[in-house]
């Protein structure tokens, strides 16, 4: 179902445009359903607060790696709750997670950068491409700031990973105070692990908290360098 490319210049999307624009465009843009990637995260809620006061109809799916935080499930519920949105859930292919923790046990992903990917492959890049094989565009919650992976990312991006369709990031350009000042206005649902030092959330053996002062992303594989920090979610 991929309709996006005709018609439509995208690139360069135009900077400066609020994140209502870029939903609106997206929706315009896709000419088919939309779904949010949603990790709980305060971005992904804020995301959520948006479309469904622009009453956008978009769909929204979680990729449960099996390895997420308690906080995480709970939230999850409190946003379906408050919203009445219903969350589609992907797990992954059972078969490759048990051939992994029979081949290579249960904390593989700290021995290589290989293993790690392998691990994430497994448990978030393979379901997020099964999650989006119905879709004509999905929307995210990236932002530039969050890391020197994610400093180019435009508005709206022509996927190529999945089939060429849209790849919407409403909130690219925003700080993370904006996206906090948001949540706070709206008294939207948060993660607990927000407040106790997780500025990024992810799997629970591959998050910490960070200090004051250090990267947002600095408790996001921790034992890495900056510049392999991405799961495969996010390539370009
Ligand atoms: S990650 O690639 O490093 O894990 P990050 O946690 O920064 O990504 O989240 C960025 C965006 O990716 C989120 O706003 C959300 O759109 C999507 N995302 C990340 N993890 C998940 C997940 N488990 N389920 C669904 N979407 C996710
Ligand atoms: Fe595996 Fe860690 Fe990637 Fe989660 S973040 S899928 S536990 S390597």
């Amino acid at each position: 179902m991929n309709t996006a490319t005709e018609n439509f210049n995208i690139s360069p999307f135009p900077e400066g445009v609020s994140a209502e624009e870029i939903l609106h465009f997206g929706v315009e843009f896709a000419r088919g359903p939309l779904a949010l990637a949603c990790s709980f995260s305060v971005e992904d809620v804020v995301l959520i607060d948006l479309i469904r006061e622009l009453e956008i109809n978009v769909g929204i799916f979680a990729l449960d790696t099996g390895r997420l935080h308690e906080e995480t499930y709970e939230i999850a519920e409190s946003v379906s709750e408050r919203y009445g949105v219903q969350i589609d859930w992907y797990f992954p292919e059972r078969d490759a997670v048990e051939d992994l923790a029979r081949e290579k046990g249960l904390f593989s992903f700290r021995q290589s950068l290989e293993n790690r990917h392998e691990c994430c492959r497994i448990r978030k890049v393979e379901p997020l491409g099964r999650a989006l094989a119905n879709f004509s565009g999905w929307i995210t919650g990236i932002r530039r700031e969050q890391s020197i992976t994610r400093a180019e990312v435009a508005p709206i991006e022509i996927d190529a990973c999945h089939g060429d369709i849209l790849k919407i990031n409403p909130l690219v350009s925003w700080r993370e105070t904006e996206v906090r000042d948001y949540a706070k206005r709206k008294r939207i649902p948060m993660n607990q692990l927000h407040n106790q030092g997780f500025p990024s959330i992810g799997c629970a053996p591959c998050t910490r908290a960070v200090k004051p002062g250090e990267d947002p992303r600095a408790g996001r594989w921790w034992w890495e360098n900056p510049e392999h920090k991405e799961c495969g979610l996010h390539r370009r």
